[in-house]
């Protein structure tokens, strides 16, 4: 399959603290039309592995500025539709579009990072001999790679930006420990901070608080819904007590296709949800 290359706007997408554009000229730079009020369309889409139907017809839509929770049972597919909107797998037919106009399955993994689509991995994966501080530093210059970017001076607006990313992440008092010394929970933190210095219009969360400790996970709760209407988030995660906390809709995928989909209390009463997933 050939995999065509991206528009010129797209290749020179310019992180938002490089300055702020408006309008249409906004629309230009970052060739994301969300005119309809949706960043993400899910169009029927089908993933096989192996003759086993991993995403079957699955069709779903996120809101911009919205934060959407996905409940299902192991297996039912919530990592392989992160895996299909990130372009790590492709779909063998649907659409996954990107606003109403970017095809996501015609562009690679990095493109697809590159053009605001952040993705958090369950393990946190921060430059553990770094500090903190250097850590968002080096997330804020981009693809420069690591001994040029250390040697890259910041700008005042980036450093105003690695302030406020420390205070977003509650990582303020430590911004000059190495991270390798953070606990588990400040590591995962501090890799959704390094995500948003690439400020992201999508995040993709799956299972952010696996391994946290109760005062770890309500930490996360209240991080993940300040950021709502400046980033739109989707959160794939097991612990409903954290799901209650943050849902608004919530998603139900079983066998990889939707199974419910609404408040956390309607899914909670929904007989089907309850039989596949919730009464376990
Ligand atoms: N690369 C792959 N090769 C073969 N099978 C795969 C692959 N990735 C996923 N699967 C299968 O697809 C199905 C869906 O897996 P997926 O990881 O998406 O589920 P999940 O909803 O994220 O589950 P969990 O809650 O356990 O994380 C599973 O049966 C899994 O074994
Ligand atoms: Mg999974």
């Amino acid at each position: 399959m050939s995999i065509p290359h991206l528009p010129p706007e797209i290749e020179t997408l310019t992180p938002s603290w490089a300055g702020e554009t408006s309008g249409l000229a906004h629309l230009v730079s970052t060739g994301l039309d969300t005119s309809h009020g949706q960043i993400l369309y899910l169009q029927d889409v089908c993933v096989s592995f192996d003759g086993f139907r991993a995403l079957n017809h699955l069709s779903l839509e996120i809101g911009v500025g919205e934060l959407r929770c996905v409940i299902g049972p192991n297996g039912a597919g919530k990592t392989t539709m992160m895996d299909v909107i990130t372009g790590k797998t492709r779909p063998d037919s649907g659409d996954v579009f990107f606003g109403e106009t970017i095809d996501l399955t015609r562009h690679r993994e990095a493109q697809i990072a590159r053009m605001g689509i952040g993705r958090k991995f369950q393990k946190p994966t921060v430059f553990e001999a770094m500090s903190v501080a250097d850590n968002l530093a080096l997330a804020l210059s981009g693809d420069k790679g690591v001994w040029a970017s250390l040697r890259y001076r910041l700008s005042g607006v980036q450093h105003d930006r690695i302030d406020e990313l420390l205070q977003i992440t509650r990582l303020a008092e430590f911004s000059h420990r190495l991270a390798g010394l953070l606990s588990h929970g400040q590591k995962q933190w501090l890799e959704i901070g390094m995500l948003l210095a690439q400020d992201p219009k999508l995040l993709l969360l799956d299972e952010p608080v696996a391994g946290m400790t109760d005062a770890e996970t309500e930490k996360t709760a209240e991080l993940l819904c300040s950021l709502k209407g400046r980033h739109s988030l989707m959160v794939v995660e097991h612990d409903m007590a954290f799901v209650g906390s943050i849902a608004e809709r919530v998603t139900v995928l079983a066998e990889g296709a939707v199974l419910a989909e609404g408040s956390l209390a309607q899914v909670q009463a929904d007989e089907r949800v309850i039989e596949v997933y919730l009464g376990r």
